[in-house]
């Protein structure tokens, strides 16, 4: 009889993570410039009909007949996403997390986060990590891959919309990219966020940084945009304030006329990825309406959904990366870049700190099982 194996996992609390480099930028976006090349080649798997889902979201009632049960409330939502990523990774993963605005009343973070890496083979969890850093790093390192491959030649501003978490390492990924850079431009609805924001990254990037008071001025000179902002004033756009060339990336809600989609080249993190949202919103009974507020690329794929953009206009940077697609056509073409986050990149970056929390013997491990009672 064959012998019942034992399986232990890796445990990674937040601080063995941060020992692990979880907040390494510049290691994080180069894991990401591979992952993109991966996806480009498609050696990768997300979850839904095809196989592009961003993941399965749990969202709560206005009310219940069941006291205990969670009402609706500001981004207050679980969620699960899962991946599998090949090439060096060859692994499975998973990040689930719980979201509610109302966590900072109690002394928590809005979401808490948590990622389990597992044996491609066998479905043995390899590692458990706490995944808030985790997931900060791996979406802000996202723009940083976008401006190596679509930055114009001669990029030198860079205008940051929003001095929150995310935007953090959006502005490092893009700086250790950009090596042209030369002033950084902030604002940020409370000056405040703005100024501490500019104190903690002039101490790693010795550049010229002017605090702006208001969007447009914070936009109009700038080679290289990112906006990450969240709350309840909407970012709004207009096209006229772009440059020529610049690139406009978009982390998180903005908004722009529908001819800013139209004349502008779209290059979306995955676009088969937000092709498969709009699928699935087609199935709910309030049609594409039910990801109005929620899925940040409703206004284009409204737009695709009712044939005014054609899908061969909408790229994504996994074909840049692997050489399918050119990257710019010229340099002053503007390109929006809208990142949506992938379960692929939680599992890339996850897997590196695994990797590197292993070299150093970090964590702890504990027993699945000493031999599967059932095996
Ligand atoms: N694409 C992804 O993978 C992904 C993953 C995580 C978060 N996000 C998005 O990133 C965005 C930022 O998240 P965060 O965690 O950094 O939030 P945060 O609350 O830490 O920071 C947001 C900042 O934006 C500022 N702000 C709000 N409205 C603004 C406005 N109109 N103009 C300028 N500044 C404004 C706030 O004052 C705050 O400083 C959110 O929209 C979030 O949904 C995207």
């Amino acid at each position: 009889m064959m012998e019942r194996k034992k399986t232990t996992f890796l445990f990674l609390n937040e601080s063995d993570m941060i020992k692990a480099g979880v907040l390494d930028t510049v290691g994080c976006t180069r894991v990401m410039d591979e992952m993109f090349a991966l996806i480009g080649r498609g050696d990768y798997i997300m979850s839904g009909h095809n196989k592009n889902s961003h993941g399965a979201l749990i969202t709560f009632p206005e009310k219940s007949p069941f006291p205990n049960m969670p009402l609706a409330g500001p981004d207050r939502r679980y969620m699960a996403m899962p991946a599998y990523l090949g090439g060096r990774f060859h692994m499975t993963g998973v990040k689930w997390y719980g979201s509610n605005t109302k966590n900072h009343e109690k002394g928590l973070p809005r979401s808490v986060l948590m990622v389990c890496l597992n044996d491609a083979d066998t479905g043995e969890p390899v590692a458990l990590m706490s995944a808030n850093l985790l997931s900060s790093i791996r979406t802000g390192s996202v723009p940083g891959v976008a401006a190596k491959y679509l930055a114009r030649e001669g990029a030198e501003s860079v205008g940051i919309v929003g001095c929150g978490v995310i935007s953090r390492s959006c502005v490092r990924a893009i700086l250790n990219n950009m090596p042209g850079a030369k002033r950084v431009c902030l604002y940020d609805i409370y000056r405040d966020a703005a100024e501490k924001f500019r104190d903690e990254i002039k101490a790693e990037f010795d550049l010229e940084y002017i605090i702006k008071d208001d969007l447009k001025q914070c936009v109009v000179d700038a080679d290289v945009i990112s906006i990450a902002a969240s709350g309840a004033v909407k970012v709004r756009v207009e096209e006229e304030w772009l440059k020529p060339g610049c690139l406009f990336t978009v982390t998180g809600h903005a908004e722009m006329d529908q001819e800013f989609f139209q004349n502008n080249a779209i290059v979306f993190d995955h676009w088969p990825m937000h092709k498969c949202w709009l699928e699935e919103s087609l199935l709910h009974e309030d049609g594409i309406e039910s990801i109005r507020e929620t899925i940040s690329t409703y206004p284009v794929l409204k737009m695709f959904h009712e044939g005014h953009i054609r899908e061969e206009e909408l790229h994504s940077l996994g074909d840049i990366v692997s050489g399918k697609v050119p990257a710019r056509k010229n340099n002053d073409e503007r390109i929006l870049f809208i990142s949506g986050g992938m379960p692929l990149e939680d599992v890339a970056w996850g897997f590196a700190c695994y990797e590197e929390a292993v070299k150093q013997g970090l964590g702890q491990e504990l027993c699945l099982w000493d031999g599967a009672y059932w095996a």
